[in-house]
């Protein structure tokens, strides 16, 4: 058979077979689209979801939906509540090692503060992580991202921040490359060169903010390793001039700004997120009326991290203030080893509405289309629309208010992510 005529034949052993199944019998829909009030969830009772491949087709009633969908594959909700894929937008998710010891020093009476001054804390981190190789970073961090999907998380932002050298912040990152292409949760990596400075430049701080402008930020980008650039911004870590000089240069290399802000102190750190577009300030538990004031103008969203307050034993944050500012607020684990050892983000979204004031669907849209916004894919996941991708979790509770109230970890019945049935 000539060339020619082998390509005129239908080559229908090429052509893979499009899958398009639904989810019906849907008692509460959580939508989540973006309507500008963050308590609004756009809710539809006895719901359907159609799919094809990884992109949703068709969202509504079940009597409206069309003929044309009346006969694929079906999965049954069996009535329960249905939201987007949780988007946890705040993680040091790959790291050497563990802290335990400082959770028993905490709960007797020593301060995160103090704990990191006498030895432990990041730096302990940064130790266990340069002595790690790539390969066990990655197995550690694809057990937690494992876990997390059983929680019905689908999207996780993944900060470097434990190498502090440009060789260990590298491997850091390459971890969270391999992790996007070989399992099915969305990961969004984050550069945060700026976590502390490490031991070897204890006596140069503007030696390693050198290496960080000038090695370190050019090659993550030449790689494309990460989209943001997080710092931490605090009296004890990175001052605002310093903050303002590298997320400046972060941004002409073309990473987004991000920031751990006004965590352990007012320092301005919210104001300076604001002042250079960040796409997020995180923590904010001493946020200043002024900074609340200009992230709402710049439309900067607040990630709150209820989880870093209560294991720190710190005053949590009051979002109310915020929201009613008109500050999107998000909601995130912070998982680390240090001040966040727990990835449970439903957990998290608990502590948000018992400690940090927000109602369960205030905090629902705070762990999905919010948290979007706060990594930029607002316009792909976090919410259930059509064109959007299938990421979605059935909860065994039969709405919002429920699941918060009688929370017990284990609620995720079944989650898709990218249009397939949960597939670790
Ligand atoms: O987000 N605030 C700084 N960094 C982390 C803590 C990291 C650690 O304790 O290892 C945080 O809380
Ligand atoms: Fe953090």
């Amino acid at each position: 058979m000539s060339y020619f005529l082998s390509l005129t034949r239908p080559a229908t052993h090429l052509i893979s077979a499009i899958i398009m199944p639904l989810l019906k019998n849907i008692g509460h829909l959580a939508t989540c689209r973006d309507t500008g009030n963050q308590s609004d969830i756009h809710p539809i009772t006895n719901a359907v979801i159609v799919w094809k491949d990884d992109t949703i087709e068709w969202v509504g009633k079940e009597g409206e939906l069309p003929d044309e969908y009346a006969n694929l594959k079906e999965f049954d909700a069996e009535g329960k509540m249905v939201i987007p894929g949780l988007v946890d937008c705040h993680t040091h998710l790959a790291f050497g090692g563990w802290r335990p010891e400082e959770f028993t020093m905490r709960v007797k009476g020593e301060s995160y503060l103090d704990i990191a001054k006498s030895g432990g804390g990041i730096l302990s981190t940064v130790k266990a992580t340069r002595e790690a190789s790539e390969d066990e970073l990655y197995d550690k961090a694809r057990g937690f991202l494992k876990e997390m999907s059983g929680l019905g998380v689908t999207t996780v932002e993944c900060k470097s921040g434990y190498g502090l050298s440009l060789e260990h912040e590298l491997k850091t990152l390459r971890v969270y490359r391999r992790l996007a292409e070989d399992q099915p949760m969305h990961i969004i990596p984050t550069f945060l060169g700026a976590h502390t400075i490490p031991p070897e430049y204890k006596d140069d701080r503007q030696g390693y903010i050198d290496l960080v402008i000038e090695e370190m930020i050019p090659a993550v980008a030449e790689e494309n390793l990460a989209e943001f650039c997080d710092i931490f911004t605090e009296e004890s870590a990175f001052t605002i001039p310093e903050s303002r000089q590298i997320l400046t240069a972060a941004k002409a290399a073309g990473l987004t700004p991000k920031l751990h802000a006004d965590q352990l102190t007012s320092c301005g750190g919210a104001e300076l997120a604001a002042e250079v577009e960040a796409a997020s300030a995180d923590h904010l538990e001493k946020i200043s009326d002024k900074g609340i004031e200009q992230m709402a103008k710049a439309g900067v969203v607040g990630v709150t991290l209820p989880l870093a307050s209560l294991y720190t034993q710190e005053e949590p944050l009051n979002c109310r203030k915020l929201v009613e500012r008109g500050v999107q607020v998000a909601v995130a684990t912070d998982f680390n080893p240090g001040s966040a050892p727990s990835y449970d983000l439903p957990l998290a979204m608990m502590l948000a509405c018992n400690q940090g004031r927000l109602s369960p669907s205030e905090v629902l849209k705070g762990a999905t289309i919010y948290a979007a916004k706060a990594i930029h894919r607002d316009y792909k996941i976090g919410s259930i629309e059509k064109g959007k991708s299938a990421d979605f979790a059935i909860i065994d509770a039969p709405h919002p208010d429920f699941w918060m109230y009688h929370y017990r970890g284990a609620n995720c019945i079944k989650s898709f992510i990218r249009g397939k049935k949960n597939s670790f």
